[in-house]
């Protein structure tokens, strides 16, 4: 059995940001064609951030610690800055995965990703340059 950091286990005991969001601006899903593991990330996005983030995982437990660090690390932030949670920062921030559930955290960025994919798809949604958003911090 794997061993979890305190931190996964403490995500997966008590998930942050579960659930849907009622008429989301974005909604990406991933599967996992081995495990049959299942991942749902809803955004609200107001003024180019981030204002809502939620998720639906149907998964292991390390698929939900992904997610609920997923959904915190995103919340707030810009989309240019939501796109660079990587895989590699989401495992680091859960500190640590056990080799055989690191694709876990694949799921929670790709996720993500789509979702804000979906989003920017609507018409009229276009990511605003950084020059345009010289105000905006970490
Ligand atoms: S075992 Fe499939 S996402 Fe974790």
């Amino acid at each position: 059995m794997p061993v979890y950091s305190d931190k996964v286990m403490e995500h997966f005991m008590n998930p942050r940001n579960v659930g849907e969001i009622e008429n989301p601006d974005g909604i990406g899903e991933v599967g996992n064609p081995v495990c049959g593991d299942m991942m749902t990330f809803y955004i609200k996005v107001d003024d180019n951030q981030l204002s809502d983030v939620k998720f639906k995982t149907f998964g292991c437990g390390a698929a939900i610690a992904v997610s609920s660090i997923v959904s915190e690390m995103a919340m707030g932030k810009t989309l240019e800055k939501a796109r660079k949670i990587t895989p590699a920062l989401v495992a680091q921030e859960l500190e640590g995965l056990p080799k055989n559930k690191y694709h876990c955290s694949n799921l929670g960025a790709q996720a993500l990703n789509k979702a804000i994919d979906d989003y920017l798809k609507k018409p009229g949604k276009k990511v605003k340059s950084k020059k345009r958003r010289k105000d905006e911090k970490e």
